[in-house]
């Protein structure tokens, strides 16, 4: 972060909260995640907007799922819930470690024959997929526009790109111009112009960018 950036908070910290409260559920393996993100500081999507993941894919009746940027797990946990019974995600990362976290998860919830994982850049590995349901963005922020330059004919018509940290800490609006700021604006106008796309921006936590292909 810069020392000129200016971070705009997204929603009402007391209205975070009571969300929270409110879509408190009993899984252990959720909980272990989000204590493990809070010890080391690892930006998951967090419980409210895992909600809207698994909301979209279901209501997508989801056969394929590919991740850009999947952590440990986390997201594509949510994502892997909603699944069709013979759908499957792909979970791409960077780092070997954390893609050996979400296997362990995934091994532990019983659903490791419902996820890839490879290890990588994302945009190289994702080209070896078509038919996508849900693309899910949320990995180096400069490279969302590219993303769905490369992926756009790989979804499936009436499929759907989710792209997390679309309000980027409140600096789409604050006049920012860092490059990953710059990057997320430039990705959120396009997604708003491209005719191929019907696209909103939910304000949930960092907000997230849901495009329906047209
Ligand atoms: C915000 S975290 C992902 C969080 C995850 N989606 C979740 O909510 O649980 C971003 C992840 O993307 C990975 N990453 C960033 N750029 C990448 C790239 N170009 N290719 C592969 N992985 C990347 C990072 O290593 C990091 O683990």
């Amino acid at each position: 972060m810069s020392e000129n950036t200016i971070d705009l908070p997204i929603t009402e910290p007391r209205i975070e909260e009571y969300l929270t409260r409110l879509m408190h559920r009993d899984d252990p393996l959720l909980d272990e995640m989000e204590r493990y993100a809070k010890e080391v500081g690892f930006p998951i999507v967090g419980p409210l907007v895992g909600r809207l993941l698994w909301v979209l894919a279901r209501l997508k009746r989801a056969r394929l799922i590919v991740e850009l940027g999947s952590g440990y797990g986390y997201s594509a946990y949510w994502f892997a819930q909603a699944l069709e019974p013979d759908g499957h995600i792909v979970l791409t990362d960077r780092k070997a470690e954390n893609l050996e976290r979400a296997r362990r998860t995934f091994h532990e919830a019983g659903m490791e024959g419902l996820a890839e994982f490879r290890q990588g850049e994302a945009l190289e590995i994702a080209k070896d997929y078509k038919d996508i349901d849900i693309l899910f963005i949320d990995a180096d922020k400069t490279q969302y526009p590219e993303a769905v330059r490369m992926f756009k004919d790989a979804l499936v018509p009436g499929g759907l790109v989710v792209a997390d940290n679309s309000l980027w800490h409140g600096r789409v609006a604050s006049g920012d111009t860092t490059p990953d700021t710059r990057a997320v604006l430039a990705f959120n106008e396009m997604m708003m112009e491209d005719p191929a796309f019907f696209s909103t921006i939910v304000p949930v936590r960092d907000g997230v960018l849901v495009a329906y292909k047209l």
